[in-house]
């Protein structure tokens, strides 16, 4: 109820779920204060924030707690009891993955099996490891620009990936394929993927 009443906004106008629909991510691209002025960043999902700290993907918040009470005060503007935050941290941590449309019977299907055994071979599990998909670390891949050039970025986790498009810090990419071929080509490259085996990779990643 915390998390999606508007009324514990200062001026009563604004939930968290306004940018977190059901905890996960709205899509769009804010301009918050935490991290520097002029420099959007994509609304992040919720799942699994609190196990893969630090938190915001340049890294600005220690954890998820910390993540939490900076909404409270920076975005609602409200001053509101600790037991609140508490609460919210409860729900957040009570988010359970959804299983992905593209297994078939709850299965991963030849493609992605395919494209499992690709991610292991090309290091993508280096930094995202399973079972959460992120090594926990920050790195600078050189997809930082404007403001935030030469900054790292948070390694995010993939577990639901396939519903939290655009990706990216700043949303840049509207789809899988798009991160792998546009804006990480150094990694398909240096793979030698070919179109279908980047296709299975896609599915893979869409299934998790
Ligand atoms: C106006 C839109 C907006 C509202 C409202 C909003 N957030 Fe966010 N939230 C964002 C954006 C954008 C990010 C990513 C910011 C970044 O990475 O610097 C984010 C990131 C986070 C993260 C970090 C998650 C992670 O894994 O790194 C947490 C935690 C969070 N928000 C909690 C909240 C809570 C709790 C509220 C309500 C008190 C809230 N947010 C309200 C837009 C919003
Ligand atoms: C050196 C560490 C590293 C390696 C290796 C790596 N990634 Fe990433 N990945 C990142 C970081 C950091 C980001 C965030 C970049 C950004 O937002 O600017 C990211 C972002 C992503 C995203 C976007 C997720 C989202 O929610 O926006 C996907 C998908 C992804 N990586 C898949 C892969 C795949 C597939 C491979 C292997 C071909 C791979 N990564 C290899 C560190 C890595």
């Amino acid at each position: 109820m915390l998390f999606n009443d508007g009324r514990f906004c200062f001026q009563q106008w604004l939930s968290c779920a306004t940018c977190h629909p059901d905890g996960r991510t709205g899509g769009l691209n804010w301009n918050l204060l935490n991290d520097g002025v002029g420099n959007p960043k994509n609304a992040k999902s919720m799942l699994l924030a609190h196990q893969t700290p630090r938190a915001m993907w340049l890294g600005v918040r220690e954890n998820a707690e910390a993540g939490v009470r900076a909404g409270l005060r920076h975005i609602q503007f409200a001053v509101r009891p600790e037991e609140e935050a508490l609460a919210s941290d409860a729900y957040l941590k009570s988010l359970e993955p959804v299983p992905s449309p593209y297994l078939v019977d709850g299965h991963l299907d030849p493609a992605a099996i395919r494209g499992g055994e690709l991610f292991e071979r090309t290091g993508c599990g280096r930094c995202h490891p399973a079972p959460l998909f992120t090594d926990l670390r920050m790195y600078d891949m050189g997809t930082t620009r404007g403001e935030d050039e030469g900054f790292a970025v948070d390694v995010p986790q993939l577990v639901e990936v396939w519903r939290t498009a655009p990706y990216f810090h700043d949303g840049r990419a509207a789809t899988i394929k798009e991160v792998l071929t546009t804006f990480m080509p150094g990694v398909s490259e240096s793979a030698k993927l070919t179109e279908s085996q980047i296709d299975d990779l896609v599915r893979y990643i869409l299934s998790l």
